[in-house]
């Protein structure tokens, strides 16, 4: 099992996807099913202050990740998402969603119930503290601010939308600022994980690593 935590677009879903293909495991985007309950919440137009009826919708709703190519395929209740789920209106509302325990408690319980065959890269924000303590290899990403606006702005404007860098850079240490303050399962570096700093590396070579990291640990459990 391996974790991979750290901040907004540190290069997280790239290399767990990559890491996973290469070495046969399943890949796992945890941030995938937060924003899934959140894009129910925005259709239902629950305020997002209403925390036990999300709570409650978090509980009812079926959050179910497919491989896919490679990637992750997200549904919900059966309905495919995974387009959904990476508009602007469910990035700027996932945080605070993510912020109550209710709705970390049904997906936390998902993860690790995935989590269980092993062969699996969970990544998200709090994998190697609190879904997976045990993980056999835990990876904190990190990468400069400057970088990871680049890296998302590009992905973003793929899709069609448009956006402005300096807003996009407010928007992001914003949400890292609030993942990292909460009082449920904030981020932080677990303490036995590697940080990985990326703003300087390519992806083969952020791939790399974490493939040459597991491999050592298996090696190890294995002999
Ligand atoms: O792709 P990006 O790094 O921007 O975000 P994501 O991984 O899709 O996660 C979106 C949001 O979900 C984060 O900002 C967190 O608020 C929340 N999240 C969380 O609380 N715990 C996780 N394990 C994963 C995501």
């Amino acid at each position: 099992m391996i974790a991979i935590d750290g901040p907004a677009a540190s290069g997280k879903t790239t290399t767990a996807r990559l890491v996973a293909q290469r070495l046969g495991y399943l890949h796992i985007d945890t941030g995938a099913m937060y924003r899934a309950i959140t894009l129910r919440v925005l259709e239902e137009k629950i305020p997002l202050s209403e925390i036990d009826r999300i709570g409650d919708l978090a509980e009812k709703t079926q959050v179910h990740l497919e491989p896919f190519d490679s990637t992750n395929k997200v549904f919900v209740d059966g309905r495919d998402v995974t387009r959904e789920i990476r508009s602007l209106a469910v990035t700027r509302s996932v945080s605070l969603v993510s912020s109550y325990q209710a709705v970390r408690d049904v997906l936390v319980r998902e993860q690790r119930r995935m989590a269980k065959r092993g062969g699996v890269v969970l990544e998200g924000r709090d994998i190697g503290t609190v879904v997976l303590p045990n993980a056999d290899l835990k990876i904190y990403m990190v990468a400069r601010v400057s970088e990871r606006v680049k890296r998302r702005k590009v992905e973003i404007e793929s899709t069609g939308e448009v956006v402005e860098l300096a807003r996009l850079e407010q928007e992001i240490l914003e949400r890292d600022r609030f993942d990292s303050s909460r009082k449920a399962s904030p981020l932080t570096k677990a303490r036995d994980a590697l940080e990985l700093d990326t703003s300087d590396l390519t992806i083969e070579e952020q791939v790399q690593f974490v493939v040459d990291q597991a491999r050592m640990v298996i090696g190890q459990r294995e002999r």
